[in-house]
């Protein structure tokens, strides 16, 4: 019995260690200083939606459940949103086109990140028509977490290493792979070698580079082509440039990823968490202003 029970236990741990890194998005430490950035600019009308659909237990901190659509993935009621956190390119190829790219692996169309970020965007937008029926904190949720998602660049990578996940890299000492270096080690590293391992003390630096070096540059981040309420195809398209500059270049399969590659590449984090910060506000920004009188159940 004990055996079984103990072989079981390690056939779950390997499957999770497998799953997991293909799916997160930004670790919890990104998620979190993404939805912190975009709370500080939020205009006070969507503050209030916003609030209003958050459950009691977030304490009105849209931050405190960005990540739960990491949590809930590996419930079986919510596998179908595996897909929804990413979109994959053609091998090799460094550019995004949606038609191409938004599908699952069956090839259901809109089933990836930018496909999402539209339905939950038109979800919220229908408010006013109560007969709709969607979960708006859901929609709310699921909109504030993938808008990070779609700029981590290599949730736009390559279809044949599942973005990263399959290039096995070492991280200084630590064997991993280059999806999850993207995803947390750099942010991590950057934490306790910079920041005294304080969450608040990057956030609040990076919330200081939005509002000098990067103030000429706010409004075009945020804008959107042919006043969109939502526009998450040039991000994913920016995120595929990203990859192959920064994320895949110098780092093949084996490689030791150090100092040089950790100083050159977390601007680029900073600044991706920057600009998921300025146009998840500017989103919810769009889709609160053009429903004034939202009424909260
Ligand atoms: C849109 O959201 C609804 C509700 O979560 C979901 O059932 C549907 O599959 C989603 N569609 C896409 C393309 O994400
Ligand atoms: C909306 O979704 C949240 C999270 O899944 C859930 O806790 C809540 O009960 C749902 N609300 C309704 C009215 O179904
Ligand atoms: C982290 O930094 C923030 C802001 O810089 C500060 O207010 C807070 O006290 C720090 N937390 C700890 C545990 O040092
Ligand atoms: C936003 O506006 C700037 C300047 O007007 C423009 O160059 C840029 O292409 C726009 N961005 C998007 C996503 O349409
Ligand atoms: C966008 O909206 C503004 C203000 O409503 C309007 O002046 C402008 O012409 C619109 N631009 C486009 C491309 O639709
Ligand atoms: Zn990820
Ligand atoms: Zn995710």
């Amino acid at each position: 019995m004990v055996r079984v029970g103990q072989f079981l236990l390690i056939g779950r741990a390997i499957v999770v260690l497998q799953l997991i890194p293909g799916i997160l998005g930004w670790g919890k430490e990104g998620h979190y200083a993404t939805c912190k950035i975009a709370e500080g600019l939020l205009s006070e009308d969507a503050l209030d939606a916003v609030k209003g659909y958050l459950p009691d237990s977030a304490e009105s901190d849209l931050a405190a459940l960005c990540s739960w659509p990491d949590e809930i993935r590996h419930d079986f009621h919510w596998h179908w949103t595996g897909p929804l956190h990413y979109v994959d390119t053609p091998d090799f190829r460094c550019n995004y086109d949606y038609c191409r790219d938004c599908h699952d692996s069956y090839g259901h169309k809109d089933r990836c990140v930018t496909g999402a970020i539209n339905n939950y965007t038109m979800q919220l937008l229908s408010a006013g028509h109560a007969a709709m029926g969607y979960n708006l904190t859901e929609a709310l949720l699921f909109l504030s977490h993938f808008i990070g998602d779609v700029h981590q660049p290599l949730h736009v990578g390559f279809t044949g290493d599942a973005g990263g996940n399959t290039v096995v890299v070492r991280w200084y000492r630590r064997k991993t792979n280059l999806h999850h270096v993207w995803d947390n080690m750099i942010i991590e590293s950057a934490l306790k070698t910079f920041y005294s391992s304080n969450l608040s003390n990057m956030i609040q630096t990076i919330q200081k580079k939005i509002s000098d070096s990067w103030s000429n540059d706010i409004s075009s981040w945020a804008n959107c082509s042919s006043n969109d309420t939502v526009c998450p195809d040039p991000y994913a398209s920016e995120s595929i440039h990203l990859a192959c500059k920064f994320a895949y270049r110098n780092a093949t399969p084996g490689t030791t990823l150090g100092d040089d590659y950790f100083l050159s590449r977390l601007p680029v984090v900073e600044k991706r968490l920057a600009q998921g910060g300025v146009r998840l506000a500017a989103t919810l920004n769009r889709i609160f202003s053009s429903q004034p009188s939202i009424a909260q159940e």
